[in-house]
């Protein structure tokens, strides 16, 4: 018998049969498009580490959202990136927030494409951390209070809520934030709002670019009390299983891309849709070194969303999802 007698290459002989044999694909149904709304009016302001990103007005935000819809994109992520701002992050939860009104307004525009509201304090704290800050006299340090953290991100998910979002994702890491979301929802009456939790979070450098975005860098300290810590592994499971238990809908890794293993270990634990974030550093390091020519954007990007599929995603939070679409269109 002659060797080899196992040639895999059979399966990749032509277009046709490598087609047949494809194990993974994305589709325009797998793409949530993020977007950062903002006061003003006719503003569409490109975020300098970010091309092909805009802060938008409400006026300039029905453009953007006529494209998303045409696109065949199912849902959008709402950034707010608010003019007010205080200790306790009012105007996260004030019903004529800048949230409230974008989702409000996308509703009247395209009642049927998803509004997914990311639920944190980060952006409208002046201190920018992501709950309440207590200083702690004794131990001379700043401390973000757990509990009453709850209280204001309940507050503002229900005012969400009430704006017609269609899902709430909390990103801001408090213990027990899913299962105080939860019944926050079901008293208001929103039982059928799902809850796209943030499960693992990282404490990571990959959301600079984000910060300059969304002015949500916190003015002292950083974020290690609250977001995990990247060395850690099993401990990403530890918060997926607090959140499946409080009733999370979805569980989402974020960042994504230096977190595959991670994704794999929640995909082989957990039934529940799987969402990977492509988060603001990925999408800029992308844009940088395309910019110089040294890499091919469309084909880095397309890999890059199998390696997240592969890895056992279901849905991916992109700032490519546009190109993307029009890329597997054309
Ligand atoms: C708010 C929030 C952040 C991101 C999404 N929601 C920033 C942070 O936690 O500092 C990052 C998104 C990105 O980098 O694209 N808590």
């Amino acid at each position: 018998m002659g060797f080899p007698i196992v040639r895999n290459r059979r399966l990749r002989t032509s277009a046709a049969m490598r087609n047949l044999v494809r194990e993974h694909a994305v589709t325009a149904n797998d793409l949530i498009y993020p977007i950062f709304v903002t006061h003003g009016t006719n503003v569409k302001e490109e975020i300098s580490s970010m091309p092909g990103v805009y802060h938008l007005s409400l006026d300039r935000l029905e453009e953007e959202i006529r494209e998303v819809v045409s696109l065949g994109i199912q849902a959008v992520l709402l950034f707010g990136v608010p003019h007010e701002k205080d200790a306790h992050g009012s105007s996260a939860y004030d019903p004529n927030g800048i949230v409230q009104q974008a989702t409000r307004q996308v509703k009247a525009w395209a009642p049927d494409l998803l509004v997914v509201a990311d639920t944190c304090l980060c952006q409208f704290t002046d201190h920018g951390h992501c709950g309440v800050v207590h200083y702690d006299e004794a131990k001379g340090r700043a401390d973000v209070l757990n509990d009453p953290s709850l209280e204001l991100l309940v507050k503002t998910a229900v005012s969400q809520a009430e704006a017609g979002a269609d899902i709430i994702a909390p990103s801001n890491m408090m213990d027990g934030f899913v299962y105080a979301i939860r019944q926050g929802l079901d008293e208001a009456g929103y039982e059928n709002v799902p809850i796209m939790s943030y499960s693992v979070k990282y404490a990571s450098a990959f959301y600079g670019p984000f910060r300059d975005a969304a002015h949500s860098a916190p003015q002292f300290g950083d974020r290690k009390t609250y977001q995990m810590d990247p060395a850690n592994a099993r401990e990403a499971l530890r918060e997926a299983d607090s959140d499946v238990a409080e009733g999370a809908d979805f569980l989402m890794v974020k960042p994504a891309l230096a977190y595959m293993d991670v994704l794999r270990m929640l995909r082989d634990r957990y039934d529940l849709p799987l969402v990977a974030y492509n988060v603001s550093a990925e999408y800029s390091m992308v844009k940088a070194a395309a910019a110089q020519g040294w890499i091919d954007e469309r084909a880095i990007v397309l890999e890059t969303m199998l390696g997240f599929k592969r890895a056992g995603a279901d849905l991916i939070i992109t700032y490519f999802a546009k190109d993307i679409v029009r890329w597997l269109q054309a």
